[in-house]
């Protein structure tokens, strides 16, 4: 059932999203600044939110968690890819600050995790790579195994679970709070888990990571794509309830992105390189979030932090790791970097004061919130390596 069910939805999809052409109406989608310059900006934008860092909880003053973690990972990406050893302390410091608070990074789900295998593979550090896998340990508890979703139970939830939602399994859906009686199963943990299953299997070439990045991945695909080929959130996973059909959130699209974009490496399977390029084709062009210049807008807000601020943040750096794997698609290539630029040239020219950035990318300007100077730096960062030279 499975091969040609996913056959079958991949040529569907292939109808409506091979347009990998740059909108014209996109406001300024080039840059020509130099990679010193690039690098000088990104680590300008890093020093500037470092003062918010408490050392004692390894978060950053102004900011949660798990928002707290999206800054380290900002900071681990700027060092692999301007191949520098810049942040290695506060990174690798901050990382184990919050592992020994929190068993498994577990303040609510899998967060700081991906920190963790971003600071592996920036400094090689294998205690990081040692926390990511036991984490990962830890979070494949709550995952709907194929066992479960037969049976119509989970091991480590107290009610009776659906095995299939919408005709289709459960199987690989991740539920995203460990408390027994939690029924949510949401796009980002399932996205996360995906995307840490495959690096871990890229790393190790250990087939359970494999073996569960599938699982997971088929789970988006089948449950989780709305028809415009956008990723959704939430299916409750006791009565199937789905998050309304307005609920379209740029990381759900960015996290499965990145995630896809490493399992399509893992195994070699082209089916996931289509599913890949269709949702970017799409979710970069996608009116939930932006108008026709291009611009993000959404999680903009001034005066006050919310969770939805660092999403964008969180869609751009999946961009970039598309983009990296993606050297044999120049269209899509030149998309994505056409993409960052509009947000780094909003960021640069509509949001800045100095080096600080509004969460509002179309501006105005503003005083420095730790929340939009967040939101901005996986833009500076990726803009480090989608430009040329
Ligand atoms: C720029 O930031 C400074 C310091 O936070 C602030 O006093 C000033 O009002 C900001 N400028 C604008 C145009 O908002």
């Amino acid at each position: 059932m499975f091969p040609f069910a996913i056959s079958l939805f991949l040529t569907q999809s292939l109808v409506f999203a091979q347009d990998l052409g740059v909108p014209l109406t996109w406001r300024e989608f080039s840059n020509s600044r130099l990679l010193a310059e690039r690098i000088s900006i990104a680590e300008d934008a890093i020093n500037t939110i470092l003062p918010q860092l408490d050392t004692s909880n390894a978060q950053f003053d102004g900011i949660g968690y798990w928002q707290s973690g999206n800054v380290f990972s900002a900071m681990a990406n700027f060092d692999h890819l301007a191949g520098t050893t810049t942040y290695e302390t506060q990174v690798i410091n901050g990382l184990n600050t919050a592992f020994s608070l929190y068993s498994n990074f577990d303040q609510y789900g899998i967060t700081m995790t991906r920190s963790a295998y971003y600071g592996y593979r920036a400094y090689g550090d294998e205690n990081l790579l040692s926390m990511a896998i036991a984490t990962w340990t830890h979070v494949s508890q709550y995952v709907i195994t194929t066992a479960d979703a037969s049976s119509g139970t989970q091991p480590n939830k107290d009610f009776p679970i659906a095995g299939t939602c919408f005709g289709e399994s459960m199987a690989g859906g991740v539920f995203w709070r460990p408390t027994v009686d939690d029924t949510g199963i949401n796009s980002i943990t399932t996205g996360l888990f995906t995307t840490l299953s495959a690096f871990l299997a890229e790393t190790t070439g250990d087939t359970t990571y494999t073996n569960a990045a599938i699982l997971s991945a088929e789970w988006m695909q089948n449950l989780q794509i709305n028809a415009d080929g956008i990723v959704l959130d939430t299916v409750d996973g006791a009565d199937c309830t789905r998050s309304p059909a307005t609920w379209l959130f740029t990381y759900n699209s960015g996290k499965y992105l990145e995630g896809l974009s490493v399992l399509k490496d893992v195994t070699g399977n082209s089916a996931w390189t289509t599913l890949m390029t269709d949702i970017a084709a799409v979710a970069i062009k996608s009116s939930a979030w932006e108008g026709s210049n291009g611009i993000i807008t959404e999680g903009a807000s001034p005066t006050a932090n919310n969770d939805g601020v660092g999403f964008k943040a969180i869609f751009i750096r999946g961009l970039d790791e598309v983009s990296v794997r993606s050297s044999d698609n120049s269209a899509l290539q030149i998309l994505i970097h056409s993409y960052n630029d509009v947000q780094y040239n909003a960021l640069l020219e509509l949001a800045d004061n100095g080096t600080s950035y509004s969460s509002s990318w179309t501006g105005p300007p503003q005083g420095f919130t730790t929340w939009g100077q967040l939101a901005a730096l996986d833009v500076m960062v990726t803009a480090i390596n989608t430009n040329s030279p």
